[in-house]
């Protein structure tokens, strides 16, 4: 079975965009491979560094995932940093990363511009640690967002350099599993760009039915059609996105049709039924991430669990690759 691994940041809340976007190409991956899905606690210090909202962040964005339906059952879910098998590969790995290459990444260049004050050697090598989480596993598919191309590149490089150094065939190479090619984009509400963390623009799978209905009926519209077959813009044309994503397919003909027809006044209608059928989506996960969040026997069970299974693999590659390099005891 191919061998898939992904890394979840635990910052901020799941929306509706990161639902269709990624965790719906989880929830179909984890029933053909063998999948190793984590929380990236020790990615996440590279800007958070409050420890009374590190466990916290853990424990929501773990709880909303296990409600979305990512199953322990049929992937190994856990907590990176119960990994240290891991740290120990990050480390091994960083020997084989030169400076002049991890100087030339583009998010590590983005968060220098945006926040000078805060360039430590952790965020600089970040890629390094998340080869170490990929090739901990001997990944063959890394789910990834588009932004994390790079990242894999550089795990590829590490894994060459590493079978060309010792003169082994043992790391594969990883390939990245861009999601925005397979689903649906999300739009925003505010009538430009994806739905993204900025205020207003926004779903969560955590928003209860009067937040929804709220942010919907604020969402961004025009005057409406001004003749028949006009092309939509983009704050309609963003509606209709969603409407395609939580409704049934008559619904969105239905509502296309009033489009084309250039019929005005339908506008809140459409509002209406959107908000229902994202309600209808989100209201069934809303309650398990409340239950699986203050079910503190069953987050124990899970994390303890992964991290039992996870640990069985990364020590053996961890003691097979110090071998590889030499390292001998006496
Ligand atoms: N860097 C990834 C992100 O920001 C998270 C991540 C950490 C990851 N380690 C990983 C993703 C390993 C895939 C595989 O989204």
């Amino acid at each position: 079975m191919p061998i898939v691994v992904s890394g979840i940041r635990p910052t901020g809340n799941l929306h509706l965009g990161n639902y269709y976007g990624a965790v719906v190409n989880f929830l179909k991956m984890q029933e053909e491979n063998d999948c190793y899905f984590f929380i990236a606690d020790l990615h996440s210090l590279t800007t958070h560094l409050d420890p009374t909202m590190l466990h916290t962040n853990v424990r929501n964005i773990l709880s909303e995932y296990l409600a979305c339906g990512l199953d322990p059952e049929k992937a190994t879910i856990y907590i990176q940093s119960d990994i240290p098998e891991i740290v120990q590969l990050y480390l091994l790995l960083n020997m084989l990363a030169p400076v002049a290459e991890l100087r030339k990444t583009v998010s590590f260049k983005d968060k220098v511009r945006k926040n000078p004050h805060n360039v430590n050697a952790g965020l600089f090598t970040y890629p390094v640690l998340m080869a170490a989480d990929i090739l901990i596993f001997n990944a063959n598919y890394v789910p990834v967002g588009k932004d994390q191309e790079q990242n894999l590149e550089f795990t590829r490089n590490y894994a060459s350099r590493f079978n060309h150094r010792y003169n082994v065939n043992y790391f594969k190479q990883p390939t990245a599993y861009i999601f925005s090619n397979e689903l649906v984009k999300i739009p925003g509400l505010n009538g430009s760009g994806k739905m993204g963390k900025s205020e207003g623009n926004c779903i969560y799978l955590i928003d209860d039915p009067k937040t929804i209905e709220k942010k919907v009926k604020s969402a961004l519209t025009d005057e409406g059609p001004t003749g028949e077959n006009m092309p939509k813009p983009n704050c309609i044309e963003n509606l209709f996105a969603l409407l395609r994503a939580v409704s049934t397919p008559d619904v969105v003909v239905y509502y296309d049709n009033l489009w084309i027809t250039g019929a005005t006044k339908w506008y809140s209608n459409l509002k209406k039924q959107l908000t229902e059928d994202i309600i209808k989506v989100t209201a069934p996960i809303r309650q398990r991430i409340n239950d699986i969040r203050n079910d503190d026997v069953y987050l124990c069970k899970v994390t303890q669990e992964g991290a039992e299974k996870a640990r069985e693999i990364a020590k053996k590659t961890l003691k097979e690759v110090k071998q590889l390099m030499g390292f001998k005891s006496f």
